[in-house]
């Protein structure tokens, strides 16, 4: 990799430390005070399309399979469209139908995966209209979609996706405005969100800000063999993603899973060997949230909570800034990013360069 470090020791800190300035870089001419909506020039999708769009299916691998995640949340309810996202290297395999009122979206940050690249070709070869949400210009992803979002993270070196994940997602929640506006959402809750995605990047830096203490509880969390991560809903695909950060470039084994599931078989796991990293975002979900807690800790679990007050139960609570309870994973993630890393640092781990792993996976 030939980009300077700008003074950091890893690509991967510098480039979480980046988010402020890539978040605002990604809002940046796009958004639309008039109407209360965004203005995205390289979809191509018209009013009279975007009102047709019956299903959205989202496509991708790895990190961005979980950003998709976020992003079918975020078209469900900001645009009320059903939407879900699948590892594209799951679905070209398995002879999906190809429904013509379902709009599709490729989700790369090297626009070169292979598995995504071929899922989008077998798409378009049975008619499908297939966007793509991408980070590198010009990317093969880029130019077989009808039409897409860029992400605007700039260039990112280190194997593991820190800003171009948070970015994608952002630029989900500007789709999901935008197909929102055309459909239902109201202006006022236009506003809601536009007001939201404007806060982003001063609240990122201040969750950048409490790095010093996310470095000393990284250093508690190292010893552990095997690490939890439960969130709900929102809450699920930011566990999700934290738990492969983690796997990644510390090489500690983690598991992700919905908070809501933990009764049903992974509640078994649970000693205080076995740390909980929780997602308990301040929304709807608070109390069923809390709850989980409390069946944790009765096994003696010890738990980390990312959540917007202090939590009781927890032992150790990261403090992060509200935002609104659509935008809040935006947020929630990126504590979790300066764990990993801080984690994985404690433990001598090879950052930029996990073994094993290749920044774009371009083969099958
Ligand atoms: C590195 O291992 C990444 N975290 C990986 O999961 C990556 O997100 C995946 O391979 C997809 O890459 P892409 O976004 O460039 O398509």
């Amino acid at each position: 990799a030939s980009y300077d470090m700008g003074g950091h020791d890893t690509y991967m800190h510098k480039e979480i430390s980046e988010q402020p300035d890539a978040v605002d870089r990604v809002l940046r001419g796009r958004i639309d005070d008039r109407f209360s909506t965004v203005h995205l020039g390289g979809l191509n999708l018209d009013p009279r399309e975007a009102r047709g769009i019956r299903r959205v299916k989202i496509l991708g691998c790895g990190t961005s399979y979980h950003a998709g995640l976020i992003g079918a949340g975020l078209i469900e309810s900001l645009a009320r469209i059903p939407a879900d996202a699948e590892p594209a290297s799951e679905f070209r395999y398995r002879n999906p139908v190809v429904d013509p009122d379902t709009l599709y979206i490729a989700v790369s940050q090297s626009g070169e995966t292979y598995d995504v690249l071929a899922a989008v070709q077998e798409l378009k070869r049975k008619g499908a209209r297939v966007l793509g949400v991408v980070n590198v210009v010009g990317s093969a992803i880029a130019r077989e979609a009808d039409g897409g979002v860029y992400v605007h993270a700039g260039p990112e070196v280190c194997v593991v996706s820190t800003k171009c994940f948070t970015n994608t997602v952002t630029a989900f929640a500007l789709l999901a405005l935008h197909l929102g506006r055309i459909r239902d959402l109201s202006v006022a809750d236009g506003k809601r969100i536009i007001e939201g995605l404007r806060k982003l990047p001063a609240q990122i830096q201040e969750i950048l800000e409490g790095e010093e203490d996310i470095k000393k509880l990284a250093a508690e969390y190292a010893e552990a063999k095997s690490m939890m991560f439960i969130g709900r809903v929102r809450g699920y695909p930011v566990a999700l993603e934290a738990s492969l950060k983690l796997k990644e470039i510390s090489y500690i084994h983690a598991e992700a899973y919905p908070a809501s599931e933990l009764k049903h078989g992974p509640l078994a796991l649970i000693e205080p060997a076995m740390p909980t990293v929780a997602i308990v975002p301040d929304d709807d979900l608070l109390e069923k949230n809390r709850a989980a807690l409390e069946e944790i800790k009765a096994r003696s679990g010890r738990i980390l909570a990312v959540a917007h007050r202090v939590q009781e139960k927890a032992d150790h609570t990261i403090l992060v800034p509200k935002n609104e309870d659509e935008l809040d994973p935006i947020l929630m993630g990126i504590p979790l990013q300066l764990l990993a890393y801080h984690t994985a640092l404690a433990l001598g781990r090879d950052i930029d360069k996990p073994r094993n792993l290749a920044k774009s996976v371009t083969v099958e």
